[in-house]
């Protein structure tokens, strides 16, 4: 480059320093980061996937609403258009469904090694918190996003879960009323969800991730050590930018590849339209609600949602029980090990239980 172009490259520069003046010593600060060793295994750092698959969920998401009618009457019929009519609409139709439940395996196990690992310990007690919100909203996403496909299943799920919501004690019948907009489904309820799965949720979902990752950025990392492992001093920590970055994209290209190869073999599909006079013979909301709909079974409305509370309470604040318990008696670190075990058996045996049930 010749001394007058270089010239002015600076002034171009000098001139975008001034219209935008900031501190891009800041971001160089944030990406050298340390990164603890362990990370470089794909199970420690899954909150990473997760936001991956968030990322393709709001790009795949804003390209759906393009054609989307959220209106009772054709709510079905655009889904059918997108499905078998716009170029490439059944591709990102099924990349939407298929990183969604990605998402949600993912979430879960994201969750269970954290709460292995005791990452949720003293000081990340508020993250575990700020994580829990945003398991709520990701359900939350999945339940609204499934009943705009306004196809029989997806209509009689959504009637089961606002009775579900009717029977929450106190706030409950208030909450329901809100959500179908009226006090049975009706023209309101589509436009509310849709509003929620596109407007209140991503917002949400935006907030408590900035926040969920700013905790991180201050604590940073739990360094995990193991029984028997000896690590040199220089290899206890590598560098996030660029190489931590590079790790999590390569796993993004492999999520890619496998979730174009699902949306190939299976694409998403449609059901017979939703009809508000005939109720299917076994309606099944998405697998995530099995649990639920299991205990429904088992039990009766009001049980199975007050228990459902008290678990939700129980693990939202489990950070500060946990802390309570080994003060009080000694709880040993063993049994919150054990008590997660039996929770998680519990929890897949009533999945499988309900997927195999007619
Ligand atoms: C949209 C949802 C979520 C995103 C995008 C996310 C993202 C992340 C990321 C990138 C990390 C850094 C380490 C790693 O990759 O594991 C992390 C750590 C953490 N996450 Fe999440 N997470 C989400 C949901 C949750 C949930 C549901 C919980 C638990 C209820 C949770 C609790 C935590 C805690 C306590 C840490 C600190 C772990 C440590 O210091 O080792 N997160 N999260």
């Amino acid at each position: 480059m010749n001394n007058k172009a270089s010239a002015s490259k600076t002034g171009l520069i000098n001139k975008l320093d001034e219209m935008f003046p900031f501190d891009w010593e800041i971001l160089r600060e944030a990406g050298a980061e340390p990164v603890p060793h362990h990370l470089k295994k794909w199970w420690f750092c899954l909150g990473g996937t997760v936001l991956y698959l968030f990322i393709i969920q709001v790009i795949t998401g804003i390209a759906l609403t393009f054609y989307y009618v959220p209106f009772p009457e054709e709510a079905y019929q655009s889904i059918a258009t997108i499905t078998q009519e716009i170029r490439f609409g059944w591709f990102i139709r099924s990349l939407h469904r298929w990183a969604s439940n990605f998402l949600i395996v993912a979430l879960f196990l994201h969750m269970f090694r954290v709460y292995f690992t005791g990452a949720y310990r003293q000081p990340r007690q508020l993250n575990w918190l700020i994580g829990f919100m945003l398991l709520f909203i990701t359900l939350s996403f999945g339940f609204t996003g499934y009943s705009l496909v306004f196809e029989q299943m997806s209509f009689w799920g959504a009637t089961v879960a606002t009775n579900l919501t009717e029977a929450v004690p106190f706030v409950g019948p208030t909450l329901a009323y809100f959500l179908r907009g009226g006090p049975v489904i009706g023209d309101n309820t589509l436009t509310r969800f849709f509003i929620l799965h596109i407007g209140v949720l991503p917002t949400l979902a935006f907030i408590f991730i900035g926040l969920h990752i700013l905790l991180i950025r201050l604590h940073g990392v739990t360094e995990l050590h193991f029984e028997g492992e000896t690590v040199p001093e220089e290899k206890r920590f590598f560098r996030f930018l660029p190489d931590h970055v590079i790790n999590e994209l390569m796993l993004g290209v492999l999520l890619l590849y496998i979730l174009t190869i699902l949306s190939l073999i299976f694409p998403a599909g449609l059901g017979t339209p939703a009809d508000p006079n005939i109720t299917p013979e076994h309606i099944k909301p998405e697998w995530y609600f099995y649990f639920n709909f299991r205990l429904l079974k088992l039990t009766s409305l009001n049980v199975s949602v007050v228990f459902t509370l008290f678990l939700c309470l129980g693990i939202f604040l489990w950070p500060f029980i946990e802390e309570f318990l080994q003060k009080k008696f000694k709880f040993p670190d063993v049994l919150s090990v054990m008590l997660g075990l039996v929770f998680i058996l519990i929890f897949m045996l009533f999945t499988l239980w309900e997927s195999f049930a007619l």
